[in-house]
């Protein structure tokens, strides 16, 4: 599956898909990397990967439609199958999530339903919860909200800080999110060839 990954920052994340779609046994590859800011680390992990990479910069937009109509394009060029949202940092309008509707994962740090939205890590120490971790789902035009893909939890450990449970989660999340899409192309895979068997 060609796979295209949007980003915001140090792309950790896309650096363990990068890593995971190295192995030509892996059912995906990443076709392109999408930035919406200039600049960060994200880029050159892809640039050292050989992956085509675009800057489509929110900032150099006069408000989220043409913003999101530019990144649209951006991803469309690359005719991805699947597009993975990968430490991105903005919210997409429902439209253009319906645009890629069913195919769109992002990975949210905390173990959805609970600490949806931002700062999760603070938000699941002060509920005092004793395991916390991280969700891949398809992304819908509810924020944080669509069906599970998979998840990986972590303990929280007496004393933690958030940037202590942020680190350990961040580990969980490099493991979790090349599984994750492993499923879910083998899993669309195998849909795609069940409703083939049922043209009469
Ligand atoms: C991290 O906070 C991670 O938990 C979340 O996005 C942020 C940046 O991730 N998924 P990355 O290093 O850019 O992948």
């Amino acid at each position: 599956a060609r796979v295209a990954v949007l980003i915001s920052g140090s792309g950790s994340n896309l650096q363990a898909l990068l890593e995971a779609c190295a192995d030509e046994a892996f059912p995906a590859e990443i076709v392109k990397v999408v930035s919406n800011r200039p600049g960060v680390y994200g880029l050159e992990r892809a640039a050292a990967a050989g992956v085509r990479t675009e800057v489509i910069d929110h900032k150099a937009y006069e408000g989220r439609a043409p913003f999101e109509a530019a990144l649209r394009g951006s991803l469309e060029e690359a005719a991805p199958d699947v597009i993975c949202l990968a430490g991105f940092m903005r919210v997409l309008a429902a439209d253009f999530v319906r645009a890629f509707e069913g195919r769109m994962l992002n990975i949210h740090p905390s173990l959805l339903p609970a600490f949806r939205g931002l700062h999760t890590h603070r938000q699941a120490l002060e509920a005092g919860v004793k395991i916390a971790g991280c969700t891949v789902h398809v992304v819908t035009p509810a924020l944080d909200d669509g069906p599970i893909v998979g998840q990986a939890a972590v303990p929280v450990l007496p004393g933690d800080t958030e940037d202590s449970l942020a680190a350990r989660i961040l580990k969980a999340e490099h493991r979790l999110y090349p599984a994750a899409l492993r499923a879910f192309v083998e899993k669309r895979a195998a849909e795609a060839e069940g409703a083939s068997l049922f043209v009469v």
